[in-house]
């Protein structure tokens, strides 16, 4: 097991291309998959993760090869995939659980996914549900809300369904699902979640229809492989961010990161926390937004996050504690609750960390509650095996006095592994 061990940062400067999104790259593997012809993915995430998508789709019989820096993923069109010759292993990878059972959920044959003890705890009801709805045969513990599942697909209906929970993934395995089904399948999200998945299927020649708080797919439309580039993640992004705004004398920019603005909620907040955000966006990037952004040190205050902005900044939550560790006043974060069924319960994680380095933080229900601005103190924490926590931990120690150790700190390796390299490049 790992440590990151922490030193307390005089100030961050330097500049950052992070590497390529997380949920676009799951997507670029799993959509390029119902193409037909090539799908050329340039700065793909090279991370556990995405790996689970990647050889995912190997195992449903479709070839990927590497060339050069680029990913090629020979897709042959919808519903020609072959049943794997054993179980899927979708390791810590929601997303990749939850995307697979959409696209499986058309697919004539079972198949058995499973996963590791964190991604075995997590609910899948959420998915499976509907997916059994639209006729999926679907089996697993819990009324198949649990890892392992066996799903058996094909002849699909569209349905049209309302999200609980906003959830991007749960919207994405529908629209993926409804690919293969006989009409349309609409999804009514009340919360807008981001939208990757809709963008990439309309870039590679879908139909989707947003109108409002739905978006519909129909079946029939050929998707053709093309070249995807993947833009820097802005869930990276964010501890560089953060640690900017929250040492003192700090300028850090980060170079062609991804800005739907279904993603960039954070910035938003450190604006209205006082933080000095500039950002540029680059033109001529289209399917998704593009742009450089750059944050400086400033005072922060105290800021209240309504639960209609969580889905906007639902990864960024852990950083975003630290950040208001370090802003005057009393922040709120309310609807919090999706916290709790993450890689870990990312509510109970940071309060444990943050508290053990003297940070005024505590739950009351769904709502967080940081009291700032105190002096953190270096002290041993724990990832509880969640790369987040882990990397949100490691920021909060360049303010602290003393030595920070963040235990079991390889599970970064799941979303960002040069992190602890790029960190060090930009820490004086
Ligand atoms: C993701 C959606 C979010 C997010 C996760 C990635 C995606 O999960 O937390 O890291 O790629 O669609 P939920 O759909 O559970 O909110």
């Amino acid at each position: 097991m790992a440590n990151l061990i922490i030193q307390p940062a005089r100030f961050l400067q330097g500049e950052l291309v992070l590497p390529g999104d997380k949920s676009i790259s799951h997507r670029a593997f799993l959509l390029g998959a119902l193409c037909h012809g090539p799908t050329r993915i340039l700065h793909c995430l090279a991370a556990d993760d995405v790996n689970r998508s990647r050889s995912a789709v190997e195992a449903l019989g479709v070839p990927v090869r590497r060339e050069g820096e680029a990913w090629v993923v020979e897709g042959k069109g919808i519903g020609v995939f072959r049943a794997p010759s054993g179980r899927l292993d979708m390791g810590n990878s929601g997303t990749t659980t939850r995307l697979l059972l959409g696209i499986l959920a058309g697919c004539p044959f079972e198949t058995t996914l499973f996963g590791d003890a964190s991604l075995s705890n997590r609910p899948m009801r959420r998915v499976t549900e509907p997916l059994q709805k639209m006729g999926a045969v679907i089996r697993g513990e819990k009324g198949a809300d649990r890892l392992p599942l066996i799903i058996r697909g094909g002849g699909l209906k569209g349905i049209r369904h309302t999200l609980a929970v906003p959830s991007a993934q749960v919207k994405s395995a529908l629209l993926l699902a409804g690919l293969s089904a006989e009409g349309p399948t609409t999804v009514v999200e009340p919360v807008p979640t981001r939208d990757h998945t809709e963008r990439m299927l309309s870039f590679l020649g879908t139909r989707v229809a947003r109108r409002g708080e739905e978006v519909t797919v129909e079946p029939g439309s050929k998707m053709q492989g093309r070249e995807i580039e993947i833009p820097g993640d802005f869930s990276s992004a964010a501890f560089f961010l953060v640690a900017a705004a929250i040492v003192p004398g700090s300028s850090v920019t980060i170079r062609r990161v991804g800005l739907n603005p279904t993603r960039t909620g954070l910035l938003d907040l450190l604006r209205r926390m006082g933080a000095r955000v500039q950002v540029i966006p680059r033109p001529g990037a289209s399917w998704e937004p593009v742009g450089d952004v750059k944050v400086e040190s400033a005072p922060l205050r105290a800021v209240t996050v309504e639960p209609s902005l969580i889905p906007g900044i639902i990864d960024e939550l852990p950083i975003l504690m630290v950040a208001a560790s370090q802003a005057n006043g009393v922040s709120r974060m309310e609807g919090v609750g999706e916290l709790r069924v993450k890689e870990t319960d990312r509510i109970r994680s940071m309060v444990a960390g943050l508290s053990a380095m003297g940070a005024g933080i505590r739950s009351e229900g769904d709502t967080m509650i940081v009291e700032g601005p105190r002096r953190l103190k270096g002290a041993a924490v724990d990832s509880f095996g969640d790369h987040r926590t882990a990397m949100a931990l490691a920021v909060a120690a360049l303010t602290a006095e003393g030595i920070t150790t963040v235990r079991e700190s390889e599970w970064v390796s799941i979303s960002f592994p040069e992190f602890e390299e790029k960190l060090r490049s930009i820490q004086h």
